[in-house]
């Protein structure tokens, strides 16, 4: 896959959420030049945990914001997030074991994952923000 451009159709008109998706997609893309670039392993290692703690700080906020506002849908959006962050977990224990695991796979892995969640699992979020009042651009 190549770099994940950011779309418009992306956007939840939130800035805040709209801000974190970009700092993912931009770290993911940073991960597909770190290994197609073949910048060596100690590189790959810092882009990919810049990428789990990026990943997993969002999802914390984001939970946290659905939460706060009863989403509905919050319990088959979560474990969307805890699908992804049970492999990035696999894949983070068997790069500390020193497996060369961090290959064009994992970071295709996540971007399939990334773009099949905003695509498919932010129909209803962004209409529910909209109607829980906060505030649009
Ligand atoms: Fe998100
Ligand atoms: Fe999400």
């Amino acid at each position: 896959m190549p770099q994940i451009t950011w779309n418009t159709t992306f956007s939840l008109k939130n800035l805040e959420l709209d801000e974190q998706h970009k700092r993912l997609v931009a770290i993911i893309n940073n991960l597909h030049d770190t290994i197609t670039q073949g910048q060596g392993l100690q590189s790959i290692r810092e882009v990919f945990s810049a990428l789990v703690i990026t990943i997993k700080s969002h999802f914390i906020s984001e939970e946290q914001l659905m939460r706060q506002y009863a989403f509905p849908g919050l319990a088959h959006h979560k474990q969307e997030h805890d699908n992804l962050i049970e492999q990035i977990d696999i894949t983070s224990k068997r790069v500390a074991a020193g497996n060369n695991e961090l290959t064009r796979d994992v970071q295709q892995y996540v971007a399939s994952w990334w773009l099949s969640h905003i695509e498919n699992d932010y129909r209803e979020f962004g209409p529910f923000l909209k109607n829980k009042g906060l505030k649009q651009f």
